[in-house]
């Protein structure tokens, strides 16, 4: 079900749109990805803080973090925030049955309209609000074993309400798994190991079978760390040197040199490349370096992009990628900066 309440900043009529979607992307990327849109014809309305609402066609990008469909959006020239109390309340009620347990995340973007100070400036402090209003009405909120969430992305003029199974919610929130698992020590090195746990996670890659892996570019030790945390053994290669709280690590080995200077007999499970390179050398080094990777195996890479034209650099590193590898994944992922992430398979 899709419906729009009190249109006054949408031109298109009702009737023209079949299904609203909510995208988020990084920011920094917001222009680049106008410019896709609009080459593809798209329908769509910009918000703020890289997300956008795109009518009718479910585009298809690597620079999409987030999306998913939108069943309620309510525009409005003022949000208060009994307004969005109310506003909520009362679409949720007519999403759901009372048997049925649920939970809800609110996430506020940009600039408020309504009392900060009521709602303390954080977003859970309305899901907790309208959360305990629904369940003195005798709906089931469950936050742990919940059937349904809604999403509800609250703008300075509008309100979007998603309705989601919980595998959709975290195919979209995906880098929020993970992180409370205690069986592994998760001292945190820097942000790059976010980004080689968000990859793992996102392209759901298993390490049962990985004993051994190359870390190119490995200083100071964020993707080391986190492949050690799987047990992997692994050579860690860079002019630079690593975190002294991996000095005493024993599955991480470093070798302090550049990576052309890199030589062995044997062939490694895994490599792993987060080197500062242009793409067109870095993608060119996982070439040369394949011979140390076994067939069939995995290799992860982080395109780092000179400029902001990330498509460029997608096609350019893929080509050369291609004479080697194959079954390209490629994603920017929450910890991305100006870089995206390859994985893909050694033929
Ligand atoms: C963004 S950092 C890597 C961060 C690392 N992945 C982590 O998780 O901590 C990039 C690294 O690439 C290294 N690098 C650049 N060119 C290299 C080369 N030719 N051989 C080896 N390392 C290189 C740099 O010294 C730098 O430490």
């Amino acid at each position: 079900m899709v419906s729009i309440i009190k249109s006054d900043s949408i031109s298109k009529t009702k009737q023209d749109i079949k299904n609203m979607y909510f995208i988020k992307i990084s920011k920094i990327f917001r222009e680049i990805f106008i410019k896709y849109l609009n080459s593809l014809n798209y329908t769509f309305d910009v918000l703020v803080e890289g997300c956008f609402i795109v009518y009718n066609k479910k585009p298809k990008n690597p620079l999409i973090q987030q999306i998913y469909k939108i069943n309620v959006l309510n525009t409005k020239q003022k949000i208060t925030t009994i307004f969005i109390i109310n506003f909520i309340l009362k679409e949720v009620k007519k999403q759901i049955n009372k048997k049925i347990p649920f939970k809800l995340r609110c996430n506020i973007f940009g600039e408020r309209t309504f009392n900060v100070n009521i709602l303390n400036s954080k977003s859970r402090d309305l899901d907790i609000k309208i959360g305990r209003k629904l369940n003195a009405l005798g709906f089931k909120i469950d936050l742990n074993n919940f059937k349904y969430i809604f999403v509800i992305n609250i703008f300075k003029r509008k309100i979007l309400i998603s309705k989601l199974t919980s595998k959709i919610y975290y195919r979209n929130y995906f880098f929020e798994l993970n992180t409370n698992d205690k069986n592994i020590n998760y001292f945190q090195i820097n942000r790059s190991q976010l980004k080689l746990r968000q990859a793992l996670i996102y392209f759901n890659v298993d390490l049962t079978q990985v004993k051994t892996s190359l870390d190119l570019g490995a200083s100071p030790g964020g993707f080391s760390k986190e492949l050690s945390n799987h047990n992997i053994n692994i050579i860690a290669i860079d002019p630079a040197n690593l975190d002294k709280r991996l000095n005493n690590n024993k599955n991480i080995k470093h070798l302090k040199m550049k990576v052309n200077e890199f030589k062995t007999n044997k062939k490694f499970d895994l490599i792993v490349n987060d080197m500062n390179m242009h793409p067109i050398e870095s993608a060119n080094t996982m070439i040369n370096l394949s011979k140390f990777l076994k067939n069939n195996k995995l290799a992860i890479m982080t395109i780092k992009c000179p400029s902001m034209n990330v498509f460029k650099y997608i096609k350019q590193s893929k080509q050369i990628l291609k004479k080697q590898y194959e079954k390209f994944e490629i994603q920017h992922l929450p910890n991305n900066r100006k870089e995206i992430t390859i994985k893909m398979i050694k033929k």
